[in-house]
């Protein structure tokens, strides 16, 4: 089952794409925009590439961090906020239908 999750790319363009439940955030933008530089360790949560900002609406509808996560966030992501998230670590679920996602600077 497909859902839809709007991205605003790092010029600021904004699209939907569609993602399966289950896939993860990064894997959902590599496979529909292919941004350069991104997603670069392949999903280990140890480059800080994937790094997204969530919308801060939708922020509250995902999981909670591992730690893994925020020390990769802490430790290598650029410009990070309080609505950060790494796209490997985030598998999308049908609750996050129509969320929206910002590219981080890379
Ligand atoms: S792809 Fe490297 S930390 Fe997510």
């Amino acid at each position: 089952m497909s859902h839809k999750m709007n991205i605003i790319d790092r010029k600021g363009n904004q699209t939907t794409i569609n993602v399966e439940e289950g896939m993860t955030i990064k894997d959902a933008i590599e496979d529909e925009l292919s941004p350069d530089n991104y997603g670069v360790c392949g999903g280990c949560c140890a480059c800080g590439t994937c790094h997204v900002y969530v919308k801060s609406s939708d922020f509250n509808k995902l999981e909670n961090k591992e730690n893994e996560e925020i020390t990769t966030l802490e430790s290598l992501a650029l410009e990070p906020n309080s609505y950060s998230r790494l796209g490997c670590q985030v598998q999308f679920k049908k609750e996050y239908d129509n969320i929206t996602i910002t590219i981080a600077p890379d």
